[in-house]
């Protein structure tokens, strides 16, 4: 049944949620304060790097069943069910996230619920906020209980947000247990397109749909920390994490997958969602039960000082002056985010200690040429690494992890390569005379 829907917040998880919908045949409104961004999509265009979306944006703004507008009185209006998809970011100077954006979208719609409809939190909460948000709508709004909010953590990942949108591996639908209402029902219309008979469909409290989501990731990232510190002691004893993670991925309680030694993880989510959920896990008088996630960040920090030392490393102790091609900026491949962005922080590192710094990336370099302004940028790899001392490959985009080391060898000054990824065909690279580090692993 075609639902009337409207999505707070349009940055990546509400602009492709909103597009998610429309493929699920749904009529749906995006809302956004920020009327430039509402332009540009109404014009079907897609403000971000995601492959797939700005076709599917087009396809149903085309369609007309999908809009976007400022207006929230129109999207209340409209919409019987609404998704809160906005931001948030990690607070300045502390490690708690910042409620504002949500706070608000509550408070700006609440009132202008005037029939009975649903709320949907998306964004990544500190455990407790649904419940407050809750209590708040039923104050707020003129229909009072009918006005039902309940929590939908999302779990898409950049790069495959669409499939992941369409298609999820499970859906976690977060109630008040003690006034259930119409959440489940309305959630389950909402998502039957997206989901398979086999789909797991988890009807929780609310403060389990909220821990789901920051849990997840802190279990992916004390994943990727788990095997950058076995990283460290391969580093220390001439063993072999890539091979190390094959043998102990294949016990299937392990597994393979996030075992990918590196640079370590970064992106809008891990790295905030931890710090966030230390936060309220001191503020809830726990804080000992997630000590460990500050190793897991420490760990994750050391990997970028580890590969600005190789680098300083080859460069004889003598950064200053030195010349350094960073390939990649992105903070993963198939992305243009440089939100904590192992690759850019290493890239910036190097430029304020004195390296000769030249940076390329296929998608990201417009995002961080933002930030980074000093930074010099190239318009492809061959010319990043024109002359260069050494080369550090900081993002697996596929261009790179292609690059033919014998055409490479013909431009560089230094044939040295460090695989901040683990990326590259480390053999291929060897044989074609290129001294090769990777993380965690022999060098040759
Ligand atoms: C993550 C979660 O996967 C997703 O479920 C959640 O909704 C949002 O946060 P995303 O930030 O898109 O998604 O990136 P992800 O693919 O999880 O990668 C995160 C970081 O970990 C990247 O920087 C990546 O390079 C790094 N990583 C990943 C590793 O260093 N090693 C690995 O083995 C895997």
């Amino acid at each position: 049944m075609s639902l009337r829907i409207s999505v707070f917040g349009t940055g990546y998880l509400g602009a492709t949620h909103a597009a998610g919908m429309a493929e699920l045949g749904h009529e749906v409104v995006g809302v956004d304060i920020d009327p430039a961004k509402i332009e540009r999509l109404s014009r079907g265009e897609v403000p971000f790097y995601e492959p797939g979306l700005p076709e599917l944006l087009r396809k149903h703004v085309e369609s007309g069943r999908l809009r976007f507008t400022t207006d929230a009185a129109e999207a209340a209006e409209f919409a019987d069910v609404h998704f809160i998809g906005v931001g948030t970011p990690q607070k300045k100077g502390s490690y708690a996230a910042d409620m504002t954006f949500v706070d608000s979208v509550i408070e700006t719609l609440a009132p202008l619920i005037t029939r009975p409809a649903v709320i949907l939190g998306k964004s990544t909460v500190p455990v407790g906020t649904a419940a407050r948000l809750a209590a708040r709508v039923r104050e707020l709004s003129p229909v009072g209980d009918d006005a039902q909010l309940g929590w939908n953590p999302e779990f898409l990942r950049e790069g495959f947000a669409v499939e992941d949108t369409l298609r999820p591996d499970r859906l976690v639908i977060g109630v008040d247990k003690d006034r259930p209402g119409r959440i489940e029902e309305v959630a389950r219309e909402v998502y039957a397109d997206a989901i398979s008979r086999d789909t797991p469909f988890l009807v929780t409290d609310l403060a389990t749909a909220e821990l789901v989501k920051v849990s997840a990731n802190a279990f992916l990232a004390t994943k990727i920390s788990f095997i950058n510190a076995i990283a460290e002691v391969c580093e220390a004893t001439g063993a072999d994490v890539v091979e190390l993670a094959d043998a102990i991925g294949h016990d299937a309680r392990i597994g393979r997958k996030f075992l990918g030694a590196g640079l370590g993880f970064g992106g809008g989510c891990l790295p905030k969602d931890i710090r966030a959920f230390m936060a309220r896990a001191g503020e809830l008088g726990v804080d000992q039960a997630l000590t460990f996630l500050r190793e897991v960040d420490d760990v994750n920090m050391r990997r970028r000082e580890h590969v600005i030392g190789l680098v300083e490393g080859e460069l004889n102790g003598r950064l200053q002056g030195g010349k350094v091609a960073v390939l990649g900026a992105a903070f993963k491949p198939e992305s243009d985010d440089i939100r904590d962005s192992p690759a850019l922080d290493v890239a910036g590192r190097l430029h304020l200690k004195g390296a000769d710094v030249r940076v390329f990336d296929p998608e990201a370099m417009a995002n961080a040429a933002k930030v980074w302004p000093t930074l010099t940028f190239t318009e492809s790899a061959a010319e990043a690494v024109k002359d260069a001392e050494v080369v550090v490959v900081a993002t697996e985009w596929k261009e790179f992890r292609s690059l033919d080391p014998h055409a490479v060898a013909d431009l560089v000054a230094g044939k040295v390569v460090i695989d901040g990824r683990n990326c590259l065909p480390a053999e291929r690279w060897i044989d074609a005379g290129w001294r090769y580090l990777g993380m965690g692993r022999h060098s040759s």
